[in-house]
């Protein structure tokens, strides 16, 4: 059981994220967001066990990770015209930079300062991952990640995470393309892999005559190619390794903090040669 919140409620309340995809994000207060979903057949049948998700959320208490925090809110059922209700969450202050996806695609800030913000989404992976009910993110994606007015990284949006026995969703292409290239990676592996592409792409990008190469790029056009691509890495060998470590048939695969490391240390951003 729980309340719904009617369309009219939201009227004139500040929205926080874009339009456009299946939610939309309020700010309620300085400290409260309310993140609403549109109706769709997806939302619905996604969301089946919801309540018992949201359950099993709220028991986390993990550092600088945004759990949904209401009992009340979380009735899933048809609104009005076009809303499903949604759920009560602490809310995030953040700063200049919004998040994490945002920092990675600026030209004035440092290859060693995003190095520095992606060692702390691995230190939030990690921590997620240690957790007795067994979490995987399953969306690794730079706007999941959000910047606080103090700097600090903060992980947003379970709606795709797997904990305990509900699975996860594959929400972000790091993901699909994780479970696509690396088919022996299972559960939490498949977040280390898709965090190990997501270095790749937004710290380690090789150069060659065509410019400026992509994870994405080599994904989409050359699905076969993700060898010969971490070959072509602007790293060091050590560190093409541990990604090839990434992508080996492994029971023991690493997370990326070795890589994430050499990089923190490097000065230099994105336009300047290393
Ligand atoms: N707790 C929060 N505090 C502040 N902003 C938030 C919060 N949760 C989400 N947002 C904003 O809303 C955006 C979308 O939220 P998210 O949960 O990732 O939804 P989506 O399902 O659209 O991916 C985020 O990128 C962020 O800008
Ligand atoms: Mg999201």
């Amino acid at each position: 059981m729980g309340l719904i919140l009617e369309s009219s409620f939201f009227n004139g309340v500040d929205k926080i994220s874009n339009e456009g995809c299946s939610s939309i994000v309020y700010a309620l207060s300085d400290k409260v967001a309310y993140k609403r979903y549109r109706q769709t057949d997806y939302i619905s049948s996604k969301f089946a066990r919801r309540s018992e998700k949201l359950d099993l959320l709220c028991e986390e208490k993990i550092d600088d990770v945004i759990i949904p925090t209401d009992k009340v809110f979380r009735r899933l059922e048809y609104c009005d015209d076009f809303y499903l209700t949604g759920h009560l969450l602490p809310r995030v202050k953040c700063g200049k930079i919004r998040n994490l996806k945002l920092l990675l695609l600026s030209f004035f800030c440092s290859l060693s300062d995003k190095a520095l913000h992606l060692l702390e989404v691995e230190a939030i992976i990690k921590r997620c991952h240690e957790s007795p009910n067994y979490i995987v993110i399953g969306d690794t994606n730079g706007s999941n990640f959000l910047i606080d007015e103090e700097g600090k990284v903060k992980f947003v949006d379970f709606d795709n995470v797997g904990i305990g026995d509900f699975p996860f969703d594959v929400g972000s292409l790091y993901t699909s393309a994780a479970q696509r290239i690396v088919p022996s990676a299972k559960g939490q592996d498949i977040d280390k892999v898709a965090l190990g592409f997501m270095v790749m792409d937004d710290l380690c990008k090789p150069r060659d005559q065509l410019g400026i190469r992509t994870f994405a790029y080599a994904y989409s056009v050359e699905l076969q190619d993700i060898s010969d691509h971490i070959d072509m890495l602007d790293v060091s060998k050590a560190s093409k390794e541990v990604f090839r470590a990434l992508i080996s048939d492994t029971t023991d695969r690493p997370y990326v903090g070795e890589v994430i490391r050499e990089i923190s240390g490097k000065e230099g951003n994105f336009l300047v040669k290393r």
